[in-house]
C-alpha cells in the first residue's frame, strides 16, 4: 500500500492560523484576482497575491468592491481568450457603476493573453489599465504607479529571473491556501509544438536555482504544507543550478525535496515524454514521496500526425516510456493530454488516438477540440478540418477517456489506501482528502483531523470522488 511519507511538522498550520488577524495595514485596499488556465498561472496569482500584499492590499474573493481587479489569463485555445474579453466587458460595467458611487478600480490584465496580445487589449477594452505579461510581475508595484497616469503594456520577456524578486508568502497565506501547493521549477519551452502559444507566450525554457525551489519548499513545510507539486510547462526538462555549481536534474531536486521535513508527497506536472530521464523513472522506485500518478502527454496515437505535431516522439517511444515507467512503479497511473482533429487527421489515424487510449488505459485525461492559434505552425495549414468532424471525434474519445477513469475508480473499492486529509467534506462529519492517484475521497465519522494521513477502506466509487472509511484504530473505536 503506498503510504503517506514522512512525518508533518505538528500542527503548524493551526498555530499559524491565529496570527491572520494581527496583520494590519493602515490602509487595506483589496486586490481580486481570477485565474484561468494552467497551474502555472494559479502560482503566478498567488506570487503575485503576495506581492500586492506588501503593497497593503488583501486579497477578495469577489471583483465587486474591489480596488484591483487582475485577470490572469490563458491563451491556449481561442475559448479560452473568448472568455478573457467576456469577463473584461463585466469588469468594464462594475468599474463604471462603482465610479458613478466615487469608488476607483483599477483593471489589470496578466498572464498569457497579456503577453500574446499586448496593446491590442486595450484598444478592444479601454477600461483596461495595464497589460502585464507572465515574466514581468516582479515590476507590478511600479508599473501599477505608472498606471495612474497613463495606460500601461509591460510584454518583455527578459532573461532575469522574476522569481528571485517576488517576495516569499506570508506563513498566513500558505496556510490558508491550504495542505497541497505548487511551486514553479521551471518555466517556458523551447520544443514548439506546430499548434501551441506556450513558447511565444512564456518565453525559452528556464530552471529555477537549486536553492531557491528549497527555501521555498522549507518555507511552505513550516507553514504545514504537506503535498508538493512541482510545476513547469515541461517540468521534467528542469536542469537548475545546483548548490555545486552543477546543473540539477529534476530527479534530483525531487530527492531532495524529499529530505524536507514534513513534505509527505511530491507530485510534478507536466512532463514531456522526451524528458523522461532513466533517474527520474528510478525515482518513482526509490523515493518514497514521490506519488504514483504521472501525467505525461501523447496528444495522439498517429506517427503522422505526431510528426506533423512535432512532438519528436512516436507512439511506440510512447508505448516503449510507459512499460519502462511500470516496471518501475508497477502501481502507477497515468494521464494525458489530447488533441483530436489536428489538420489533416484522418479517421484512420484518429482511431489510432483510440487505440492507444484503450492499450494504455489512463486514470484520467484531457482532450480538446484542435483550436487554431495565430502564429503558430498548424494555424497556416490549409488542411483545416470542418468542427462537426472534431466534435464528434472528440465525443468519441471522450467516452473512451471516461470510461477508463470509473474503471480505475472503481478498481479502488475494497482496497484499503492512504488518504491525506485536506478540508471539511461535502456533509458534516465527512471529511475530503486524496490518495496518491490524486483521486477526491469523502470520509465517514472517526476522530481523524485535516492534516492527517489515515489507511482508509474504499466503500464506493461515485462519478467524482470516492467514499470510505477510516481504519486507524482510533477511528474505528470512535
Ligand atoms: N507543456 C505541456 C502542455 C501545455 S498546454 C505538454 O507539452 O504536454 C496544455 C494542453 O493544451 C496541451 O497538452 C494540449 O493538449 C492542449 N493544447 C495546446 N495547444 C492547443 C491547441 N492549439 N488546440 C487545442 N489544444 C491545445
Ligand atoms: Fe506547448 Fe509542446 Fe511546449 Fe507543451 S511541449 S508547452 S505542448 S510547445
Ligand atoms: Fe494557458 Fe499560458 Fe498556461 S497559455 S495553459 S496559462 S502557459
Amino acid at each position: 500500500m503506498p503510504l503517506c511519507a514522512g512525518q508533518p511538522f505538528p500542527r503548524r498550520a493551526i498555530r499559524v492560523k491565529e496570527t491572520v488577524g494581527s496583520v494590519q495595514f493602515a490602509a487595506m485596499k483589496t486586490v481580486h484576482i481570477k485565474s484561468f488556465g494552467c497551474q502555472m498561472n494559479v502560482y503566478d496569482g498567488q506570487r503575485m497575491a503576495d506581492l500586492l500584499s506588501e503593497q497593503g492590499y488583501s486579497e477578495t474573493p469577489t471583483p465587486e468592491g474591489a480596488d484591483l481587479i487582475l485577470l490572469n489569463t490563458c491563451h491556449i485555445r481561442a475559448r479560452a481568450v473568448q472568455k478573457v474579453y467576456t469577463e473584461l466587458g463585466k469588469l468594464r460595467d462594475l468599474k463604471t457603476s462603482r465610479k458613478a458611487a466615487g469608488q476607483d478600480t483599477r483593471i489589470v490584465v496578466a498572464g498569457c493573453v497579456a503577453q500574446a496580445e499586448g496593446a491590442e487589449i486595450q484598444r478592444r477594452q479601454p477600461a483596461v489599465d495595464l497589460v502585464v505579461g507572465p515574466q514581468a510581475y516582479h515590476r507590478l508595484p511600479a508599473l501599477l504607479e505608472e498606471a495612474r497616469r497613463r495606460r500601461v503594456v509591460d510584454t518583455d520577456l527578459p532573461v532575469d529571473d522574476k522569481f528571485g524578486h517576488l517576495p516569499a508568502p506570508k506563513p498566513a497565506a500558505i496556510a490558508a491556501r491550504g495542505l497541497s501547493a505548487f511551486v514553479t521549477v521551471q518555466e517556458g519551452c523551447d520544443k514548439f509544438c506546430a499548434f501551441c502559444v506556450v513558447p511565444y507566450t512564456r518565453g525559452a525554457e528556464f530552471s529555477r536555482p537549486v536553492v531557491q525551489v528549497l527555501a521555498e519548499i522549507e518555507r511552505l513545510a513550516r507553514a504545514g504544507v504537506q503535498d508538493v507539486t512541482l510545476i513547469g510547462q515541461n517540468v521534467n526538462a528542469y536542469h537548475g543550478e545546483g548548490p555545486d555549481g552543477g546543473a540539477w536534474s529534476l530527479a534530483r531536486l525531487a530527492g531532495a525535496v524529499g529530505g524536507i521535513e514534513g513534505v509527505r508527497r511530491i507530485r510534478y506536472t507536466t512532463s514531456h515524454p522526451r524528458d523522461m530521464g532513466e533517474d527520474l523513472i528510478a525515482a518513482h522506485r526509490d523515493l518514497p514521496q514521490l506519488m504514483p500518478f504521472l501525467h505525461l502527454p501523447v496528444q495522439a496515437g498517429s506517427d503522422r500526425i505526431l510528426t506533423a505535431m512535432n512532438r519528436g516522439h512516436s507512439a511506440e517511444d510512447y508505448r516503449r516510456l510507459v512499460a519502462r515507467i511500470r516496471a518501475a512503479r508497477p502501481d502507477i497511473a497515468l494521464s494525458s493530454d489530447f488533441i483530436v482533429g489536428f489538420p489533416g487527421e484522418s479517421e484512420a489515424e484518429f482511431e489510432e488516438t483510440i487505440a492507444l487510449v484503450d492499450e494504455i488505459g489512463f486514470a484520467s485525461s484531457y482532450s480538446f477540440a484542435y483550436s487554431p492559434r495565430p502564429g503558430t505552425p498548424a494555424a497556416e495549414r490549409k488542411d483545416q478540418l470542418a468542427p462537426e468532424i472534431v466534435s464528434a471525434r472528440l465525443h468519441r474519445l471522450q467516452a473512451r477517456i471516461e470510461h477508463h477513469r470509473q474503471a480505475f475508480n472503481h478498481a479502488m473499492v475494497g482496497r484499503v489506501v492512504e488518504v491525506l486529509l485536506e478540508r471539511a467534506g461535502r456533509h458534516p462529519g465527512q471529511l475530503a482528502g486524496r490518495t496518491p492517484w490524486l483521486q477526491a475521497v469523502q470520509i465517514e465519522g472517526g476522530a481523524h483531523r485535516i492534516g492527517e494521513c489515515v489507511p482508509v477502506r474504499i466503500e464506493r466509487a461515485g462519478s467524482n470522488s470516492l467514499f470510505g472509511r477510516s481504519l486507524r484504530a482510533g477511528d474505528l473505536a470512535a
